[in-house]
């Protein structure tokens, strides 16, 4: 923060210091329920238990929206993606950047207050899919819970960040993590996990926020039958998995995200993962639909006992979780009341539910997907299409595993009865690994990674980078279709937020802070913040004044692996919390541009070595830094390594030099020969990209 806008924030704080914090933040199931008609707070990850993501506040609206500005800001301390939703009461905001960290922020001025580092080891940082990121924290009775990359879940002293309790929820010898944000159910924290692509067996589990007992713990796929099974539900599940020991594989189904809890019915509804591996034939040659895999699942929240199920992926190939935002509505469908929930999950289609008992209600696509032509509503089944498998083939599939439509949340409004969806439009390449072997220090897909490299042929480029962009999408969820759509040049942009201002606030990948009206998708405002969004926005109130505010931080599965650096993207530059208001006239400060490209060593004669590094690179390295080793704009472009760093590049890659900033050491996977071969085709990729940025900079 910068010293006239420390100055005016304590002006602010005396004068508004009635509304300021000092509460004691006793946020409780009645304070949240109470909340949904009372939108000065947000009480819970989704602001209130239906997950909706609509405030009533609209001093902020339409007609006044330019005078939108920065009212204050916070840098946290990671360059790493920054996903959390803040949770505001009594004055103060509390989140998670990267690498779990949590924060506390005077939420008039941005102050901070305290800050906890639970001290991930920075290994962990291999074995998640996607990022060290945490998408945030919950509060109950003067206490805030989270969870951690390592699988702790931790709970704080709201008041001092003093730690009261920790419980470790998992299994540490196995590649778990959490990254979602906890909720929290009658006096029993609710936190599920992450790690299907590792080879995990998913479940979610609830824990006492007194003392961090276990309550009750619900898995999401059967294990090995000679165990015996926890529960009649885990039976039932284990007939749907045929013809392998496919327990072995862990299973997956992990609830890493969305969750939505409906307190009349007293129903908890999660949504669970892909399956692991990915590869359906291999995971269940005898076919079954795999159950719980990608489905919503409907629990009671007393002791986790299973209620109804519906799948949206059976037999799940692709990488299709049915994790992303759950939002529960009352809808008018023919005429008749609905108590629905709704989902747009990885695979393309919107569902609309009955959440009093898990019947499809109806189905459509809201993005292209290839895999399946619609959803038979006599049977709630996808029907598949030619273009599904790729047992024989390597196939283009849309949407692509990073799907549809992400954890990013969606937002529904009931004024215009639309649902928000931050939805993008990618393919995938997918062929089936046939030499598979489960490999419990790594990756278990099952699909032959090699095929991210991307195409040589420069026309199959053009196409693909064509086929790909975001698409923020106003959708009715009642007639099934779209009402009205904004492309945006890249996909993985932020989550939505509803207002009564009649607005729709989302952050794009490219850095714009965005507001669009609500009814026509008109766009009425935007502001250049530096630096990629993907969390979702949030609104208050104190005092008199409404404050929206948004994590600004790039990150994510789609920056570390696709390589597409948005336009924003130079030096590295850490997360920050950015808080506008009516008449904010704060700016960011500049971001550092990227330094000229270092003159690379001299290409490789070898080209056998370069072809045999490609593929290695993919394997291994391009999750992180990109597939073709073009660098997505949050870690190192290896294209562009210093002369030192090739130095290095032994000791970082084999070594683990840079263990501390995430970078493991992969001796035990790699022999010096592939590090060898990895090095060569980063060179040969150097030296492509060098002679283009001499001959462009020359036509400048
Ligand atoms: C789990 C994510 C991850 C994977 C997988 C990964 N890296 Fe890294 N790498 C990092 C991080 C984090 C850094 C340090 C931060 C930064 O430089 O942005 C880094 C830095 C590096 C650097 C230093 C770059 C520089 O210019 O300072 C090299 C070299 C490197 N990695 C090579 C590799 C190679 C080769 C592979 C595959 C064998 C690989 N990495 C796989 C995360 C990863």
């Amino acid at each position: 923060m910068n010293f006239l806008s420390k100055k005016l924030s304590l002006a602010f704080c005396v004068l508004s210091v009635s509304h300021a914090y000092g509460g004691d933040f006793q946020v409780n199931e009645n304070s949240i329920i109470a909340s949904k008609n009372n939108s000065q707070e947000w009480l819970s990850h989704g602001r209130t238990y239906d997950e909706q993501r609509f405030s009533e506040l609209n001093q902020i609206n339409a007609e006044n929206i330019d005078r939108l500005g920065i009212k204050w800001f916070a840098d946290l301390d990671s360059n790493r993606g920054h996903e959390a939703t803040p949770i505001v009461s009594d004055g103060v905001m509390f989140t998670t950047g990267a690498w779990s960290v949590v924060y506390a922020h005077n939420a008039l001025s941005g102050e901070l207050l305290w800050k906890f580092d639970p001290k991930v080891p920075k290994e962990k940082a291999y074995f998640v899919c996607c990022d060290v990121v945490n998408r945030g924290v919950a509060i109950w009775e003067g206490k805030i819970f989270f969870g951690t990359l390592d699988g702790r879940l931790i709970a704080l002293d709201a008041k001092s960040g003093s730690l009261i309790w920790e419980k470790m929820t998992v299994n540490d010898s196995k590649p778990y993590s959490i990254t979602g944000a906890p909720r929290i159910i009658k006096d029993k924290v609710i936190i599920g996990n992450g790690g299907a692509d590792f080879g995990v067996r998913g479940y979610v589990s609830a824990y006492d926020t007194e003392n961090g007992e276990m309550a009750w713990r619900f898995y999401t796929v059967p294990g090995n039958p000679d165990e015996g099974f926890e529960n009649s539900a885990m039976e039932m599940a284990s007939k749907t998995w045929k013809g392998a020991e496919w327990w072995k594989y862990g299973g997956g189904g992990t609830v890493w995200d969305s969750m939505a809890y409906d307190s009349d019915l007293d129903l908890l509804y999660i949504g669970t993962g892909n399956a692991s591996p990915w590869n359906y034939k291999i995971r269940s040659p005898g076919g079954g639909d795999n159950l719980f895999v990608s489905s919503i699942v409907a629990l009671k929240p007393d002791t986790g006992q299973y209620v109804w199920h519906y799948q949206t992926t059976p037999g799940d190939n692709w990488d299709y979780t049915a994790t992303q935002h759950i939002i529960l509505a009352d809808l008018t469908i023919k005429g008749e009341s609905k108590k629905v929930l709704m989902q747009a999950p990885k695979n393309g289609f919107f569902y609309v539910i009955d959440r009093t008992n898990g019947e499809l209600l109806s189905a459509e696509k809201y993005v292209q997907a290839t895999w399946a032509s619609h959803i038979d509503l006599e049977t709630g089944r996808p029907v598949k299409t030619d273009l599904a498998d790729y047992d024989d083939a390597e196939k283009l599939i849309f949407p692509g595993a990073l799907g549809g439509h992400n954890w990013m949340p969606m937002s529904y409004n009931p004024k215009t009865g639309l649902v928000y969806i931050p939805a993008q439009e990618l393919y995938m390449p997918m062929k089936k690994d046939d030499e598979y072997e489960y490999d419990d220090k790594g990756w278990n897909t099952a699909g032959d990674l090699t095929v991210m490299a991307p195409p040589k042929n420069l026309l199959q480029l053009m196409l693909l980078a064509k086929s790909i962009r975001g698409r923020l999408s106003a959708w009715d969820p009642v007639e099934q279709k779209e009402v009205w759509k904004q492309y945006l040049t890249l996909p993985w942009n932020g989550g939505t937020l509803s207002t009564n201002g009649n607005l729709v606030f989302q952050g794009t990948s490219e850095g714009e802070l965005v507001a669009y009206d609500a009814a026509t998708g008109e766009r009425k405002w935007s502001k250049n913040l530096t630096n990629g969004i993907i969390a979702a926005p949030i609104t208050y109130s104190i005092g008199e004044i409404q404050y929206v505010t948004v994590l600004v931080g790039y990150g994510g599965v789609f920056a570390l692996q696709a390589g597409l650096p948005p336009k924003n993207s130079g030096g590295p530059i850490n997360g920050r919390i950015v808080t506008f208001a009516l008449d904010g006239d704060l700016s960011l400060p500049d971001r550092p541009r990227n330094i000229k490209m270092p003159k690379p060593p001299s290409p490789i004669e070898d080209q056998a070595s370069v072809a045999r590094g490609e593929d290695l690179y993919h394997w291994e390295c391009h999750m992180c830094h990109g597939a073709g080793a073009v660098g997505g704009g949050v870690l190192a472009d290896l294209r562009y390594m210093s002369e030192e760093t090739h130095e290095k590049f032994n000791a970082i890659t084999l070594g683990g030099l840079y263990t501390e900033k995430g970078m493991v050491g992969f001796a035990s996977r790699l022999s010096e020969q592939d590090a060898k071969d990895i090095h060569s085709y980063l060179i040969q990729r150097a030296n492509e990209t060098y002679l283009f940025e001499t001959v462009n900079s020359a036509l400048k």
